[in-house]
């Protein structure tokens, strides 16, 4: 469809239009009324004064003694001389010949007995002779004589032609200018939807970087503008955090499968069968974890889409932790740690016992691998278990006082398969953090990872439900 196709058919301009109708018709309103007032309602006064005048004279006629005729003849002639009002007074005889009064002849439409006529007639005044136009009412007397009561409505007939014309130029104008303006609204604002239709069609066909252009006037189109412009963002982290992950399974995949390979080749070269047998329960050990990885990246999606959620209850985080402390305490001091462990009991969450489990596991099982303080500083291992309640959410913390992370790299570990090099000596894949996020985040709540003056902490922070005990 061409540009001035869409521009009648856009719905701005439908808009102006139905404004522009509606405009015009109380323009034209206001300005019949002007005219009715003017030109309609000053005809119809001098009508009534003519009927006046008419009923006046004509009564004179009838009681005039002793001559009805030279009463009214009288009269007419003063009226005519006085000229003052413009009026037009004129008798004429039966002959049509005039006996006093302003006209020169009996005037054109003169037929019957009585009534309105309009009719052009000489004027002079003062240098040249006019053409006017005068409106009267004619009555015949008895006799034959004919009386002409009238009034010169010439200027008042003029000013009405000026007014019919201002009325319609005045209408024709506002049509012009409102029609113009509306073409040109609608005009700039069907450039600014065809450049956000002609951005998203580039956008459709691949190039994910582009953006909305937005004015900064924050109007609709702006703020619809900024919106897809978000939305457009989230889309492209989503995408490139897809396209990473996928990149990272295909990596890790590649990986392992090259060591499995290189490991039977490995064994088959040696041809022996101890040496199948390594190879066959390496390869087992090998395929476990594989399984591992696929299992927690398909925990995580589980956790991203909000799976679990139907199977929320209430539950007592102080439990949960109670029992991991107890599962962990023997492990953690048997590699020669300390372990402290701070609880309370009744800090209520909505949420799923194993996958609220699963989550403090990975943060112990962390702090463990990676908690422990530099050699140089030569002092024991300490890690910690803490629940505590905060306003209305319930905060479990899991402390070491190892490294730490880093702040710049804070944000990237909670993605899938970042690991940070310093901890490559340790087996892992780059997982539990981001699984822990994904719970977090399941669970309405967030992760809060700080380094500390002598360690490094990380805290799960859930919405409470309430303390039941
Ligand atoms: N308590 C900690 N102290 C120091 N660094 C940590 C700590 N916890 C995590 N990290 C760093 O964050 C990285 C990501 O942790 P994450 O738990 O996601 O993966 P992983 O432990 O390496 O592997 P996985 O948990 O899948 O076995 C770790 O490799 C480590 O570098
Ligand atoms: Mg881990």
């Amino acid at each position: 469809m061409s540009l001035n196709a869409n521009l009648l058919n856009s719905s701005t301009f439908r808009l102006a239009a139905v404004y522009l109708v509606v405009f015009a018709i109380s323009v034209g309103a206001i300005l019949a009324y002007i005219y009715w007032n003017t030109a309609v309602l000053l005809e119809r006064q001098t009508d009534v004064t003519i009927r006046a005048e008419v009923n006046s004279l004509n009564e004179q006629y009838r009681l005039g003694r002793p001559n009805p005729i030279a009463v009214i003849v009288g009269i007419v002639k003063r009226r005519a001389e006085r000229n003052s009002d413009r009026g037009i007074y004129s008798i004429f005889d039966y002959s049509g010949k005039r006996i006093v009064g302003n006209l020169e002849g009996v005037p054109s439409g003169v037929t019957g007995k009585s009534g309105w006529i309009e009719f052009p007639y000489n004027v002079f005044d003062g240098e040249n002779l006019k053409f006017h136009t005068g409106r009267a009412y004619f009555t015949r007397l008895r006799g034959g004589f004919i009386l002409v009561v009238g009034r010169d409505v010439e200027e008042r007939r003029q000013f009405a032609a000026l007014i019919r014309r201002t009325v319609f130029i005045a209408l024709g104008m506002t049509l012009v200018f409102g029609l113009g303006g509306g073409l040109l609204m609608s005009r700039n604002f069907l450039r600014r939807i065809d450049t956000i239709s002609a951005t998203s069609r580039s956008i459709m066909a691949g190039d994910l970087s582009e953006r909305m252009p937005v004015r900064g006037t924050n109007d609709e189109i702006d703020r619809l503008s900024a919106n897809l412009n978000d939305m457009l963002d989230q889309i492209e982290r989503l995408m490139s955090g897809m396209r990473e992950v996928s990149d990272n399974v295909a990596h890790d995949l590649r990986t392992s499968l090259t060591r499995l390979k290189a490991r039977v080749e490995a064994a088959l070269r040696q041809d022996c069968e101890q040496a199948y047998e390594q190879a066959l329960m390496e390869t087992i050990t090998e395929s476990d974890q594989l399984l591992e990885t696929f299992n927690a990246l398909l925990n995580i999606t589980r956790a991203e889409t909000g799976q679990a959620r139907d199977q929320f209850e209430p539950l007592d985080v102080g439990e949960v932790v109670d029992e991991l402390a107890e599962l962990y305490e023997p492990l953690i001091e048997d590699a020669g740690a300390v372990f402290e462990v701070r609880t309370v009991l009744g800090l209520m969450v909505r949420g799923n016992r194993q996958l609220l489990a699963q989550a403090v596991s990975n943060l112990i099982d962390n702090a463990i691998k990676y908690g422990q303080p530099p050699k140089s500083k030569k002092a024991v291992q300490n890690i910690s278990l803490k629940v505590a309640t905060e306003q209305d959410s319930v905060r479990i913390t899991v402390a070491d006082n190892g490294p730490g992370i880093p702040e710049k790299d804070q944000e990237r570990v909670l993605k899938r398969f970042v690991r940070l090099d310093s901890s490559r000596s340790q087996p892992g894949s780059g997982l539990g953090l981001s699984l822990v996020g994904g719970l977090a985040r399941l669970h309405d709540g967030e992760l809060e990872l700080q380094n500390e003056k002598n360690g490094f902490s990380i805290a799960l922070i859930l919405p409470a439900l309430g303390q039941s005990r």
